[in-house]
């Protein structure tokens, strides 16, 4: 792992925080660090004050390695909080400004936007959704999406939000793992132009599974559709005569709130629970310090609501603090390359929260696009999902932000449910390239092998030490994973993240991307088993083994050593066919791009694929001793191959 953790990047520049945006900070005083430290149990309890809560709690942690529980018997409503509770203020002001990729706008007030959740929920409950009972959500980036997200939480129904651009396969394993009996799809939507066939993709998906009894079907793309006659129902027609009113049902702090699921480095996706209380605390209190959000801010999040960035931050985050978000259906790319920035100009953005392989993206697209536009509105610029390389840290903060804006770098997970690394934008100087410090409560270290702090600037993996609020409670039935996966490593109490890191001599960490078999395709998180299964499930193939390779824009692309059947010859026919396969099965984000057929692949004796080496190979790197491979001559062949001989 060395070789691999072992950073070249070389820190060299600090920026501070822009003058006049530390003044009117929400955090302005580094004293918050030392008052965290001192008892982080004590510091969350206060901080859970600004939730409301029904029924007060009693006991702020119950932690029992792994398992922890937060905020013991609260009960609180995560809709209520998001919703009810700015009616008396805020009732007027926007809460969503929506967008379709064809220019069609909406907006809803916090007033229009608890309208419509309650009659949504009501429409649920009407279907005969009950309190604990799993709701798949697969809808595109449409306000109907946070809106189902609310209306399930208004009635205790745990959400799971597969996304949309998941394949009909994804759904299926997603819906069958959760035991969903109610799926929320739509009829289709439009992406760069095309018309995306989401309620087919819903059928297709569903034909594998049993047990759902209804599918309620939003209209946005007024594309014709078949609906299944017993399972399928319109929204709009479960909404005639409902009522505006739907009491928000009062949730134990430690009831589950929703369900992510997330690859691993099995072939199947894991179900992760968050639970109520924790998360809520844990998700206004990051919006509110990392994206320093005020009242007047327009915050715009990219991600994609069928991610943890869209759970966290586009919904839960910002609307428990009362801000208005920008929600936007398309592309980047779509009519034009420069759609973002006229957003931006358009809505006057004042926040804006995007993924390093974006604005990679917008790189290489030039200044000129930015340059047309007014991005003057821009007040704080915040990037997730990988590592960011400082040449495009600095590319954003100078062509976006203009040299006005901090830039936070928030490291996080979908099992981490907030940002636990990152600089709080008023006061941590910035380290281009690096995430900087762990969230005030947080004990982020970068350990070794055998659990001991590593020595400055050397590379070990990345822990936290204690719990937090917004931890994942388990992976849906799974316990056996939860505890292997996140706790095995070193004696149980302590969380391994999966990711490489080292610590500077100024205490920044330096994540430098994952140590498992998982890869980050333009931010998005791939199991290599995952989409080893999925080749190997072609009929044409034997065996098959999938390696990230480093990319300019994306991070990391996915190359694919396919070994076939001996029957079946190579061609640039079957390539094409096995890459439209793994879409098929999987998505368009986990279609490799490049496929290699090989005789064999790199073993161990004991026939065990050496990773280290087809790694090395992919990337055209040393490959290191390879006598202990019991087919040392199949390196130099893959070598050839790889180079396009
Ligand atoms: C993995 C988690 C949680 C947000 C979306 C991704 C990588 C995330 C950063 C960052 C370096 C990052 C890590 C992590 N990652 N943010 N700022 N710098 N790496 O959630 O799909 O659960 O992926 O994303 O490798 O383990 P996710």
């Amino acid at each position: 792992m060395d070789e691999m953790i072992e950073s070249s990047l070389k820190e060299q520049l600090v920026l501070n925080p822009p003058e006049g945006f530390s003044r009117s900070a929400n955090i302005s005083d580094p004293e918050i660090y030392r008052r965290s430290e001192e008892d982080p149990e004590k510091f969350w309890g206060e901080l859970s004050k600004n939730i409301d809560w029904f029924e007060e709690w009693d006991q702020i942690l119950d932690w029992k390695p792994p398992h922890s529980k937060w905020f013991l018997n609260g009960k609180l409503n995560a809709s209520y909080n998001c919703l009810d509770r700015h009616l008396q203020n805020k009732k007027d002001k926007l809460a969503i400004i929506w967008e379709g990729e064809d220019g069609a706008e909406k907006t809803y007030t916090y007033g229009e936007l608890y309208d419509a959740t309650c009659r949504f929920s009501n429409v649920l409950k009407k279907m005969g959704v009950e309190k604990g009972d799993i709701v798949t959500i697969y809808l595109p980036m449409i306000p109907e999406a946070v809106i189902a997200m609310l209306a399930c939480a208004r009635i205790g129904a745990p959400h799971s939000v597969v996304f949309a651009g998941f394949s009909h396969e994804a759904l299926a394993q997603r819906v069958t793992d959760a035991k969903s009996e109610y799926v929320i799809t739509c009829d289709g939507y439009h992406h760069k132009g095309k018309l995306q066939t989401q309620k087919e993709k819903t059928d297709k998906g569903l034909e594998k599974v049993s047990g759902v009894k209804e599918v309620l079907v939003v209209q946005h793309a007024n594309n014709e559709i078949d609906m299944k006659p017993g399972r399928d129902v319109w929204l709009h027609y479960l909404l005639h005569g409902v009522s505006n009113e739907c009491p928000a049902e009062p949730m134990d702090s430690e009831d589950t709130l929703f369900l992510m699921y997330t690859s691993g480095t099995t072939g199947k996706p894991k179900g992760v629970v968050h639970s109520t209380g924790g998360y809520l605390v844990s998700a206004y209190t990051t919006a509110n310090w990392v994206f320093d959000l005020k009242d007047d801010d327009i915050y715009w999040c990219t991600a994609d609501v069928g991610w943890i960035t869209g759970h966290s931050y586009i919904t839960y985050g910002p609307l428990l603090n009362g801000a208005t978000i920008l929600i936007y259906e398309g592309s980047p790319d779509y009519p034009g390359k420069a759609r973002f920035w006229s957003l931006i100009e358009k809505y006057k953005v004042t926040i804006f929260y995007t993924a390093p392989t974006a604005i990679r993206m917008f790189m290489k697209w030039g200044d000129a696009l930015p340059q047309k536009h007014d991005l003057s509105s821009l007040r704080l610029l915040g990037s997730v999902g990988e590592p960011i390389n400082p040449r495009a840290w600095l590319w954003y903060y100078e062509q976006i932000g203009g040299k006005r804006c901090p830039v936070v770098d928030t490291w996080w997970q979908t099992e981490t449910g907030m940002i636990m690394i990152t600089s709080l934008p008023g006061i941590t100087p910035m380290k281009p390239g690096s995430a900087s410090k762990a969230f005030p409560g947080i004990k982020a270290v970068v350990l070794d092998e055998a659990g001991n702090e590593v020595p400055v600037g050397k590379g070990g993996y990345l822990a936290i030490k204690n719990p937090w609020p917004s931890m994942i409670r388990t992976v849906h039935g799974n316990e056996e994973r939860f505890h292997k996966t996140y706790w095995s490593k070193w004696g149980g109490d302590i969380y391994m993240s999966g990711d490489g890191a080292r610590v500077d001599e100024d205490g920044y960490i330096w994540v430098l991307g994952r140590l498992d078999d998982v890869i980050k395709v333009a931010g998005h998180r791939l199991g290599t088993m995952e989409i080893e299964s999925s080749l190997v499930s072609h009929p044409a193939v034997t065996e098959a083994a999938v390696e990230g390779k480093a990319d300019e824009i994306k991070g990391e692309v996915i190359v694919a050593y396919v070994i076939l059947e001996a029957y079946v010859e190579p061609s640039d026919k079957l390539r094409d066919e096995l890459k439209a396969h793994v879409a098929d099965e999987i998505g368009h984000i986990a279609r490799p791009a490049d496929i290699i057929f090989a005789e064999d692949l790199p073993k161990t004796r004991s026939g065990k694929i050496m990773r280290r080496i087809l790694k090395a190979i992919t990337n055209g790197e040393d490959v290191g001793d390879v006598t202990t491979l019991q087919n040392p001559d199949i390196v130099e062949e893959l070598k050839r191959k790889v180079g396009g001989e």
